[in-house]
């Protein structure tokens, strides 16, 4: 069974409440409607009610009915939420009333409703900016414990499987630490590797990749990157991880051997870890659109909770797969 089959079977088999900000966007819409007719997720629209009735009924979804729509200007629980978020904000200056405006906003309903334990993860972002999406995430739902960045992966499927395991690499950051500091890519490193593990099904080999392979270069770029390395080995032992390396030492069993000997992962690396989020967001673009690849993501690690960005070009069939890929983070994380 290919990987995405297995992420909707696991969806099915243990049904997961998601929260849809973005409920009355079309393409979301859409794909909320296929998500529900084949049983993968609990789904909670976020928008006017009506105006969601009305697209269904325009689109002939025949499912939309089975979905719990919030209407955020007309909530019973405004309050509860507004007070939440009251309480989370008020040390940063929130007053009152600007949590009962914002608990109204469409985005911060939806965050707030993942925080209060009313929906097991949210996916947003159809038309909003990356940024807007994710600062109420930040704000509210807050990293895990031991992690202070979140970031974004993508799963690459690339066209042939010379590279990666079966074809299959997992790289980040793509998406949201722009300069992250030493300690910070350690915390990229281990969180990328239980993204491929719980996500993509793969066994981590993790390589920190740089411009240098074992000081071939001095920069204080590569230093960050050789102790990044060594604190993520340090923070979790088990996870095969080495660098740094460079792409075509990391990727290439030929190159690997020769400039890395007796490296781990040299050669053999699956799992991609960029130095900085402009090289992460560029490099995995190149080889979507270069090689042909499919990018699925980004999903985004490092949250307590499990909330996922879509690009605003996303397809309908994205949204439903980052929607399987979301239940697939929540049944990890309660069982972790
Ligand atoms: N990890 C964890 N928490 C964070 C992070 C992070 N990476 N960045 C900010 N925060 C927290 C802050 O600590 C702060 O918390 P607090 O208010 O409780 O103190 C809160 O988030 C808001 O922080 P700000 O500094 O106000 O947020 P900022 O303006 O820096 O925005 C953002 C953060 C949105 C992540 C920003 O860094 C950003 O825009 N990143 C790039 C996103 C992007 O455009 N990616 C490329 C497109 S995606 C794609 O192509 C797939």
């Amino acid at each position: 069974m290919d990987l995405i089959e297995q992420i909707k079977q696991n969806a099915r088999e243990n049904k997961q409440r998601i929260v849809l900000p973005e409920g009355d966007e079309a393409r979301t819409l859409k794909a909320a409607d296929q998500l529900i007719a084949d049983g993968i997720a609990d789904v909670i629209l976020i928008g006017p009610a009506q105006t969601i009735k009305d697209m269904a009924a325009e689109f002939e979804l025949k499912n939309i009915d089975k979905a719990c729509i919030v209407d955020p200007k007309n909530n019973p629980n405004r309050d509860k939420y507004a007070n939440l978020l009251f309480e989370l904000r008020k040390s940063k200056g929130m007053t009152i009333e600007e949590a009962q405006g914002l608990a109204e906003n469409f985005m911060y309903l939806g965050v707030l409703m993942l925080k209060a334990g009313d929906a097991d993860g949210l996916v947003s972002g159809a038309r909003s900016t990356t940024g807007d999406m994710l600062r109420p995430a930040l704000q509210i739902i807050k990293t895990a414990p031991g992690v202070s960045c979140v970031s974004g992966a993508f799963i690459m499927f690339l066209p042939n499987d010379k590279y990666g395991t079966d074809g299959k690499i997992v790289c980040a950051d793509c998406a949201v630490t722009p300069v992250p500091t030493a300690e910070q890519l350690a915390e990229i490193a281990v969180c990328t590797a239980d993204t491929a593990k719980n996500i993509a099904k793969i066994d981590p080999k993790v390589a920190m990749l740089s411009f240098s392979t074992k000081g071939s270069a001095k920069h204080e770029d590569v230093d960050k990157v050789i102790k990044a390395t060594e604190l993520a080995k340090q923070m979790r032992p088990d996870i095969c991880i080495d660098g740094e390396l460079q792409a075509d030492a990391a990727i290439v069993p030929s190159v690997g051997a020769s400039k890395a000997p007796g490296s781990e992962v040299a050669g053999k690396a699956n799992t991609l870890v960029f130095p900085r989020l402009e090289v992460g967001n560029i490099a995995y673009k190149l080889v979507q659109r270069l090689a042909g690849a499919e990018a699925v993501g980004p999903v985004l690690q490092g949250f307590a909770k499990p909330c996922n960005d879509l690009s605003r070009g996303c397809s309908i069939d994205d949204i439903y797969k980052l929607v399987a890929i979301t239940c697939n983070q929540a049944i990890a994380q309660k069982n972790s």
